[in-house]
């Protein structure tokens, strides 16, 4: 039996106050959306029909072909933006969850046990619900005899209903072909003038089918509607993928200090200090040292290799390298094994191979730096000539003296050394020194003939 979702995300989300759309607003390294979309994907839904509306050329731009869209032009309801999901499916049959594309907490093992639960009871409807203390603004589960009789909402409640505090997530596992004859009965003869699709719990219960409850924890169902809440819910989406890198064996100094999104790997052993930022397609190796203070964004990173208060970005670091303090390390870089890459140093777009130490104050920008290589104290590769930039390469062994500039494009081969202090702008052969700086010339008793002057 095949299961489907349709996710609603048409509302237009005022209380946002924001230019991108309620469903892409970003927690935890996915879009709200996706989040809901993967999840179901995960709890076996084998096709997602997006509900969109507000903003929905920018939802189809993010979410591509992943999904199948419905357009629902005017927001009359949950009911009636279920009929539009509902028409994508043609006449299919099985079941239907129907999600919110605002509520990410959701788990697949959750969905996956309230499937098993509606498919062992063969019913027509099941309800994802919770006990919450300050339902204000939830739809009410009333139950008679225990079992569930109906949902009212908020504005429809009497004040006994409003007292109750089990409420609709809003999130619900449907028969397809009882819930298409459903939505064919469904009126909008409420207090808000809309669709409702909690309405077809109480159709079905008349048509004697049966329709259960499933209660949840009430974080699994929490909302996004403003940016509090966004952040409560990326909060709760941190700390569950920091659970996960822990259970599988990363040491975290302080589970509320550090920031990890979804895709990011962590081998064994290593430890994260407070203030790392993992983000991206970022992993890990084993035993690392990362932190304090430091975002990798996109970056792999060797095993027992130590990053100490700095930032890389699409960049790649081998094993046993030591970096940091305060080190950058721009897109497109390879930073090779048993390397040291020290305090102030910025690396761009370059490759630095194995062994080699550039210890402090350097910027390395579009160079091909090669084994055992000594960077001095303030070397600068000057990769740009205000037009265009050049590739510089230095080959295996070279030793590059303080406050050297390499004026780029430029090569030094193997086992050269620049003197302190040269500006080199010339090919260094290999195995010789370049020195490329006027030399020192000493007036003898300057100061004091100076003096003598005035
Ligand atoms: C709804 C439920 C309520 C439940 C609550 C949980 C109904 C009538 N009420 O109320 O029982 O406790 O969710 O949060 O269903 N949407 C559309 N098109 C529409 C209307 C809504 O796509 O025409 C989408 C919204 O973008 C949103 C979701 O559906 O993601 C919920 O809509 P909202 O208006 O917030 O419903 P509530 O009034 O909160
Ligand atoms: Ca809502």
């Amino acid at each position: 039996m095949s299961l489907y979702s349709i996710i609603l995300a048409a509302g237009e989300g005022k209380r946002m106050k924001s230019s991108i759309a309620k469903p892409l607003q970003q927690a935890a390294g996915k879009a709200l959306v996706e989040w809901v979309a993967d999840t179901a994907k995960e709890a076996g839904s084998d096709e997602n029909i997006v509900v969109i509306g507000h903003k929905a050329e920018d939802i189809k731009a993010y979410l591509g072909g992943s999904v199948k869209y419905a357009y629902q032009l005017q927001q009359l309801g949950t009911g009636h933006a279920v009929m539009q999901g509902m028409e994508q499916l043609g006449g299919a049959q099985g079941t239907v969850m129907v999600l919110y594309g605002d509520s990410p907490l959701i788990e697949a093992e959750t969905l996956k046990k309230v499937k098993a639960e509606h498919d062992e009871n063969g019913r027509a409807a099941t309800v994802i619900t919770a006990h919450v203390d300050d339902p204000y603004g939830y739809g009410r589960i009333v139950r008679e005899d225990g079992k569930i009789a109906r949902i009212v909402e908020q504005k429809d409640a009497t004040d006994a209903e409003k007292q109750i505090n089990e409420v609709n997530s809003g999130m619900y596992f449907f028969d397809i072909e009882k819930l298409r004859s459903a939505l064919g009965r469904l009126n909008n003869d409420n207090a808000q003038g809309e669709y409702y699709i909690t309405d077809v719990i109480e159709i079905m219960l008349s048509d004697g089918e049966s329709v259960g409850a499933f209660v949840t924890d009430f974080e699994q169902i929490l909302g996004v509607n403003d940016k509090l809440q966004l952040a409560q819910v990326g909060k709760i989406l941190n700390r569950r993928k920091v659970e996960e890198l822990m259970l599988g064996g990363v040491t975290v100094i302080d589970p509320d200090k550090i920031h990890v999104t979804t895709n990011v790997k962590v081998g064994r052993d290593t430890v994260l200090y407070p203030g790392t930022i993992l983000e991206g397609d970022t992993v890990i190796g084993e035993n690392c040292v990362i932190g304090s203070d430091t975002s990798l964004n996109n970056c792999k990173v060797g095993d027992n290799t130590h990053i100490l208060k700095s930032v890389a970005i699409d960049s790649e670091i081998g094993a046993n390298t030591n970096v940091g303090p305060f080190a950058y390390i721009r897109p497109g870089s390879k930073v090779g094994s048993s390397v040291k890459i020290g305090d102030f140093v910025e690396i761009k777009n370059s490759t630095i191979d194995d062994d080699t130490k550039v210890a402090h104050l350097t910027y390395i920008g579009d160079a091909d730096v090669g084994k055992r290589v000594n960077f001095g104290c303030g070397t600068v590769v000057v990769n740009y000539d205000g037009e265009h930039k050049h590739r510089t390469t230095i080959e295996d062994d070279c030793f590059i003296g303080c406050n050297t500039n390499l004026v780029s494009p430029v090569v030094v081969r193997h086992g050269a050394y620049t003197a302190a202090g040269s500006t080199i702008t010339d090919e260094v052969p290999a195995e010789s020194l370049a020195i490329a700086r006027s030399k020192q010339v000493v007036k003898e008793q300057w100061t004091i003939n100076r003096k003598k002057d005035k």
